[in-house]
């Protein structure tokens, strides 16, 4: 039976090269795209960079060139790696273009005129040097658990705890070493806890064939109350202040999305652009039953996948997604989750380089993987 598939890997930040761990996501969508084109199914297999959030933002600003600037110069070093591994998405777009902002503005429409949106003050740490409400990461202080120095504003690195920026002691700007003061402002909530959301999502994640079992065992976790009736899903806060780089929220000035609301609508936004460079109908093929939509993720981004996501979609009057397939993490030295900051494991560009053929790491890849949610232990040994 061929198949009308609308196939997604997740959209990497633009704030950063490729690493193992990108490609090894890339080519197991890849060879199960591969496959299912030899079949005779009709695939749509996009990408797309993920332009927003204070991050990129920052980078910019020390980059001295303005972010769009700046995701374009990452953008511009995407093909010499799809290429070179033989990965062949039909089109790679950036949550920045024009149909993201469109569809995530209205997606937000849909989802306020469903009564799902709500306002709330919140009391946060603002840069008084800087002018800007800080993401917990940039904000550093003493741990109130260990009061082990310099730990970021969400948890420390010594002792594990988790914790509130406001609970750090002697906290700091990373940005500028300011102090930072509290300061209260006005945030856009999704209500995730509404009993439509989660009555909507116990079914959706319940349907057999939609998760791996150990995907299901996690999401019922977070599902779950305790004896006082606490925990089960949060409301989710969707809003950040000017200055931000992002899509401005409609009649809400100098307010804008936050990254994660709009990064998954930039699926659709790709199709879309792809579709109008193609000149097939997008309305019509998400109007068409038959349609599968699939997407591949890292198990670190799940929440956003298996709860944000299908909501949003269906509270917008929009098709659910079908599959969402869980991989593990690809590790380096003794287990190291990969990242450019630590400078862990190979460049895959230095990989092709050195002269190594493409399909010797898809191969490998492809003979590690399975459908479980494992880690991959890449050891140079066991490669060779
Ligand atoms: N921008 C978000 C995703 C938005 S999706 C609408 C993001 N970007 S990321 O660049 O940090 O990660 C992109 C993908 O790469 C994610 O699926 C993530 O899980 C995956 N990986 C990141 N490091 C990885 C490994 N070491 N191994 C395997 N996959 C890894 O999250
Ligand atoms: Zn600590």
């Amino acid at each position: 039976m061929t198949r009308k598939l609308f196939v997604t890997t997740a959209l990497p930040y633009a704030n950063a090269p490729f690493h193992i761990g990108h490609m090894m996501e890339y080519i197991q969508a890849d060879i199960w795209v591969r496959f299912q084109r030899m079949q005779g199914s009709e695939v749509h297999f996009v990408g797309a960079d993920d332009a927003h959030g204070a991050p990129i933002m920052i980078a910019a600003e020390k980059a001295g060139i303005t972010p769009q600037q700046f995701v374009a110069q990452v953008a511009a070093g995407r093909p010499q790696y799809l290429n070179g591994f033989h990965i062949a998405f039909d089109n790679w777009h950036s949550t920045d273009g024009p149909e993201n902002h469109a569809l995530a503005q209205d997606i937000y429409r849909a989802l306020r005129a469903n009564e799902l949106i709500d306002v709330k003050t919140i009391e946060q740490f603002f840069d008084p040097d800087k002018g800007m409400f800080l993401p917990d990461r940039f904000i550093k202080g003493e741990c109130p658990k260990c009061g082990a120095a310099d730990q970021y504003g969400d948890s420390c690195e010594v002792c594990g705890a988790v914790y509130a920026p406001t609970e750090l002691k002697k906290p700091y700007s990373a940005l500028s070493g300011a102090t930072p003061v509290l300061k209260s402002s006005d945030h856009y909530f999704f209500r995730l806890s509404d009993p439509r959301c989660v009555e909507f999502l116990e079914q959706w994640t319940h349907t057999p064939g939609r998760l791996q079992p150990e995907v299901l065992n996690k999401i019922k976790e977070w599902f779950a109350k305790d004896e006082e009736g606490q925990g089960g899903l949060g409301d989710w806060d969707i809003s950040r202040d000017a200055p931000y780089f992002g899509i401005e929220i409609p009649d809400a000035p100098g307010k804008y999305f936050y990254v994660w609301l709009d990064a998954p609508i930039g699926y659709l936004a790709s199709l879309k652009n792809y579709f109008g460079k193609k000149g097939l109908d997008y309305d019509a093929f998400f109007a068409d039953p038959a349609v599968e939509q699939i997407h591949f993720i890292g198990k670190d981004i799940t929440y956003f996948h298996t709860l944000f996501w299908p909501a949003m979609l269906h509270f917008s009057g929009r098709k659910t997604p079908d599959k969402v397939n869980v991989h593990g993490f690809i590790t380096v030295n003794g287990g190291q989750k990969m990242s450019k900051s630590r400078g862990t494991g190979i460049s895959p560009l230095k990989y092709l380089e050195l002269g190594m053929h493409p399909e010797w790491l898809r191969y490998y890849i492809a003979a590690k993987l399975n459908s479980r949610v494992e880690d991959l232990f890449m050891d140079p040994e066991d490669f060779m």
